[in-house]
């Protein structure tokens, strides 16, 4: 096996596959070798020595795809140094300290299949124009009304560099 890093994701916006590059830059600039790809073109995770999985959050869950890629991987992901990350809104909120705690459980499927050496959880975007109308969008469409969410580009690029780079001693 080579010492290859491979960073997959699954985004439905755009949010959490510009993280992924973030993360997959950080740890080249650091020496490693990297891949980011999204999750469907990922069929074999034999080339890598280390995999680092995140995803968007929605309705307090990871994306399905992600779900699926954890289950269908994870007894070679235990044989392999992994981390994951999280996007989501509610960390982009003004008092988001008090639900970190709250956004990890929404992880503890993953946890439960995989155990991470790492967990990063990051603040995501809220932009209209990239996502559909529907129910689902016309519903966050009015926590932003209520002041709940926040709308725009909230991914705290400092924080996911530092956590990228506390990557390098740990995979
Ligand atoms: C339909 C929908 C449901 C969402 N549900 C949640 C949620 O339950 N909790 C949360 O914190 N963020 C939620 N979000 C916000 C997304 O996690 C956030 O916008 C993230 O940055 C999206 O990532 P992406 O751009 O990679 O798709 C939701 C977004 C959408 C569109």
């Amino acid at each position: 096996m080579s010492d290859k890093i491979l960073v997959t994701y699954a985004s439905r916006a755009g949010s959490t596959a510009g993280v992924a590059e973030a993360i997959g830059k950080t740890l080249a600039e650091n020496g490693a070798s990297v891949d980011v790809l999204p999750m469907n073109e990922v069929k074999d995770i034999s080339p890598y020595q280390a995999v680092v999985a995140g995803s968007a959050i929605r309705g307090s869950k990871w994306l399905p795809e992600a779900m699926q890629f954890i289950q269908t991987h994870r007894a070679e992901l235990a044989q392999k140094r992994f981390a994951e990350f999280t996007v989501c809104i509610t960390l982009a909120m003004s008092n988001s300290d008090q639900y970190r705690s709250a956004v990890a459980k929404w992880v503890a499927p993953v946890r439960e299949q995989v155990k991470p050496l790492s967990e990063g959880l990051f603040a995501g975007m809220l932009d209209f124009s990239k996502l559909p109308f529907n129910w689902d969008t016309l519903m966050l469409r009015l926590t932003v009304a209520l002041g709940i969410f926040p709308r725009g580009d909230h991914r705290d690029w400092n924080a996911i560099h530092a956590w990228a780079k506390s990557l390098k001693t740990i995979l």
